[in-house]
């Protein structure tokens, strides 16, 4: 059991030489953001963050229109998912939709949580009065799908003990984004479409007040730099660089699709910046584009053992992956 919690299950960094191009997370490639990334630099590395975060708790509360109390920071959105699995208040069957963001499952493990899975939206909503908390992600990592079901789900939650979170780690960098039910609480994963993933900082609101879980996280669970980047994204130059870039990697996205699919591959595109193509054995293909120094998420873990997912990057690195496949599934070149 605790090797099956270690296994590697996310894209980015792992333990090869840096490859010359990273297709294997959904960080936006045309980041960092340079207003955030100013941000952090001018963090003061040399002193303790509020321990109690209060300024910070105050300007994200002003920005989604909330008292403060609604909002809980944490060391990236993973943290907090692992934090609300252990709140007492939530505690009982967990749900979730797979294929999905394997940290909620990994989450349930520890925390001992029934695991309830349900295998389509209609099975979903029916399971949805028997669990307490809930994940959705939207759009859904890996598959890109944006369910029309998030209204209905919510009414359920409503009238139930259930907790419906909502994973929205992709949502800034969504074509046409799925109106949100108002009930439903919101994790927000600043660092994707800010291309700073290597800062560990995310955020819940949520319609109760969220002292309690504030108190149950380790301590100081942000630096200064996840402070500073929280600060910053939610100011007019980040968001309005965000806004720019997301058009940009939604025809790099397109033009991505339309060459695998020029190579007789299927593809399944997100609304978002990245896409899944079906390549056969997945495991067996990225390995032998890592060797060619380009990583790729394979989604052999999400129960998807012949697709890759793949984010959107810039064009030159598009050419080259699109001639890789063709050397490895054609043996051309
Ligand atoms: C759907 C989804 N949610 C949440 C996260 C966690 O992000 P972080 O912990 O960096 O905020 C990720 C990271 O890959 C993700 O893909």
């Amino acid at each position: 059991m605790i090797d099956d919690v270690l296994k590697p299950i996310h894209g980015g960094t792992d333990s090869g030489p840096p490859p010359r191009f990273d297709f294997s997370t959904n960080a936006n490639a045309l980041g960092p953001d340079p207003h955030a990334l100013a941000a952090i630099q001018a963090a003061d590395p040399s002193r303790y963050p509020d321990p109690l975060y209060t300024e910070l708790h105050q300007a994200l509360a002003a920005h989604h229109g909330v008292s403060p109390e609604q909002i809980a920071v944490g060391g990236g959105t993973s943290e907090l998912i692992h934090r609300l699995t252990r709140w007492r208040y939530l505690r009982g069957p967990m749900l979730i939709l797979p294929p999905t963001f394997s940290e909620y499952a990994r989450a349930a493990q520890p925390s001992e949580l029934p695991l309830l899975q349900a295998s389509s939206p209609s099975e979903f909503l029916h399971l949805l009065p028997r669990a307490t908390l809930a994940f959705l992600c939207v759009p859904n990592n890996p598959t890109g799908e944006v369910y029309g079901f998030l209204g209905e789900a919510a009414a359920i939650a409503q009238r139930h003990p259930v907790t419906l979170v909502l994973d929205l780690a992709y949502y800034p960098l969504s074509q046409k984004p799925p109106p949100l039910p108002p009930t439903a609480w919101q994790l927000h994963s600043p660092n994707k479409a800010h291309g700073l993933t290597g800062v560990r900082a995310g955020y819940l609101v949520a319609p109760v007040d969220l002292t309690h879980l504030r108190h149950i996280a380790p301590s100081w669970v942000l630096g200064v730099h996840g402070e500073a980047m929280l600060r910053a994204v939610i100011q007019r130059p980040s968001l309005d660089w965000v806004a720019h870039t997301r058009e940009e990697l939604w025809g790099l996205r397109s033009a991505l699709a339309a060459g695998l699919r020029d190579l007789g591959l299927e593809v399944r595109e997100s609304v978002a910046n990245f896409l899944m193509v079906r390549v056969g054995q997945a495991t067996a293909v990225a390995q032998a584009l890592r060797a060619r120094g380009l990583r790729v998420r394979d989604c052999t873990s999400f129960g998807l053992p012949e697709w890759l997912r793949l984010s959107a990057q810039r064009p030159e690195a598009q050419a080259e992956l699109l001639l890789a496949l063709e050397e490895i599934l054609h043996g051309q070149g």
